[in-house]
């Protein structure tokens, strides 16, 4: 019988020798390796592959819980068991947003420790068994979880509205934070904001929520990224949505793949009715795979040539896309005087109805900026917010799923939709 493999972390030598003597008579257990601190744990890790780490937390040079984050990304089989005296919710909820299964208080019996260990790796056994080979093999690069539809295979609920602008500073941002919450007051749906801007993003400032977790902390998770997950990892905000912010450093960007941008999207589009995605104006990887899998593309333009000569570029590329005309709104924010070029120019030009207009107000976006409160919410009764609330009800509109009758030819339509919409990359290639 295959034994249960155990990797023992403690800086403490005694301490190291203690669970060794503590899981001495366990027949179906055996150390493989023992590490002093959270560096080599994740080296021992890596080589040894054990199904189960014993992890301290305090420990010198780096702690277990950014060791534990570590190895799940590196050892996405090991399960990681943190040991510590302090038994505080802190450090238990940090515990297990790191990947840990368990946490065990010191000091334990050798029963506590010996049923925890086959607990988790049970635990383990049933993910083990649902995954497939190729994905648990980490020499052949495999990330568990990623690029996979979920298990049991549930299609997406929610919607998903991507917000983007082929200009900087056409109001993308603001436009995703302010309709997030106008639909949330809307239809008390369940809404998600998702800030793909991932090197320079700033939802978290705009909704006054700095210092939380962010999509970072999200990636290389593996199939451990569930609901559960994922919603503690994004913030509560004071309206009612919760929002997913960008990682807090732009080095950190590169470490989320457009492959895991995709599975943590279509993962929120189970957890949520709507998924609003603000973006950078750059048209990158992790841009096209949200427009992959987006249901609504609201551009956002600003009554100025540049901006709409881009935008008209975006039409180009998403045809040649073939992301469906009619799924993109057209906003045009900053409207300002008689002098701007008119709405119904700009539609003609593009041809393409603007969905809805925005008047310039920098005054008070700039209030609601630096209070950290969107408009829609710190100043409800001014027209630019009743033009948010305005754009709500029409995409509530729009997106509404109607009540769909039963049809004699399901398979085909649903093949006819799937060719149409996958692989954005692909077509862009062709
Ligand atoms: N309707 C508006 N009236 C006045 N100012 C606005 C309006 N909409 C946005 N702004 C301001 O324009 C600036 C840019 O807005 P925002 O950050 O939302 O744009 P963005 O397209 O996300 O920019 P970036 O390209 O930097 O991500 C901000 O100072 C914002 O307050
Ligand atoms: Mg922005």
């Amino acid at each position: 019988m295959a034994k249960i493999t155990v990797l023992i972390v403690d800086d403490i030598p005694e301490t190291r020798e203690n669970l060794r003597k503590l899981l001495y008579f366990e027949p179906d257990i055996e150390i493989v390796g023992t590490a002093a601190n959270g560096r080599e744990a994740i080296d021992q890790a890596r080589k040894v592959q054990p199904n189960i780490v014993l992890m301290d937390i305090n420990m010198p040079d780096m702690d277990g819980i950014s060791a534990s984050q570590e190895i799940t990304r590196v050892a996405p089989m090991c399960q990681v068991i943190m040991m510590s005296v302090q038994s505080e919710a802190d450090y238990l909820r940090r515990s297990m947003l790191a990947g840990a299964m368990d946490f065990l208080t010191k000091p334990f019996t050798s029963e506590e420790l010996s049923s925890s260990i086959h607990r988790v790796f049970q635990m383990g056994a049933s993910r083990r068994a649902a995954m497939p080979a190729a994905t648990l093999d980490p020499s052949l690069g495999g990330v568990p979880g990623v690029g996979q539809v979920p298990a049991g295979g549930a299609p997406p609920q929610g919607k998903l509205l991507l917000v983007f602008s082929p200009k900087g500073g056409t109001g993308c941002s603001s436009v995703a934070a302010n309709l997030a919450i106008a639909l949330h007051k809307a239809s008390s749906r369940k809404i998600a904001l998702v800030d793909l801007s991932l090197q320079f993003g700033d939802i978290d400032a705009i909704l006054n929520l700095q210092g939380h977790h962010s999509l970072a902390d999200a990636v290389g998770r593996g199939d451990e990224l569930d609901g559960d997950l994922l919603n503690a990892l994004m913030s509560p905000h004071a309206s009612g949505i919760k929002v997913m912010a960008a990682p807090p450093s732009p080095e950190m960007a590169e470490s989320i793949s457009s492959e895991e941008v995709k599975v943590i999207l279509s993962l929120m589009r189970q957890e949520f009715d709507f998924v609003i995605a603000d973006t950078c104006s750059y048209l990158d990887d992790t841009v096209l795979a949200a427009m992959d899998l987006a249901d609504r593309l609201l551009l956002v333009m600003v009554p100025e040539i540049p901006s709409i000569k881009a935008t008209k570029q975006l039409f180009e590329i998403a045809e040649a896309l073939e992301f469906p005309s009619d799924h993109i709104d057209l906003i045009l924010n900053k409207v300002a005087t008689r002098d701007d070029i008119r709405a119904d120019q700009i539609g003609n030009s593009l041809r393409h109805s603007i969905l809805a207009q925005l008047e310039l107000d920098p005054r008070s976006m700039r209030l609601a900026t630096n209070q950290g409160l969107p408009l829609v919410m710190g100043q409800p009764n001014l027209p630019l917010a009743a033009a948010f609330a305005e754009i709500a009800q029409q995409l509530l509109a729009l997106l509404e799923p109607k009540p769909v009758a039963p049809v004699e030819e399901p398979a085909e339509v649903g093949k006819a939709e799937r060719t149409k919409r996958v692989g954005l990359f692909g077509r862009l290639k062709k």
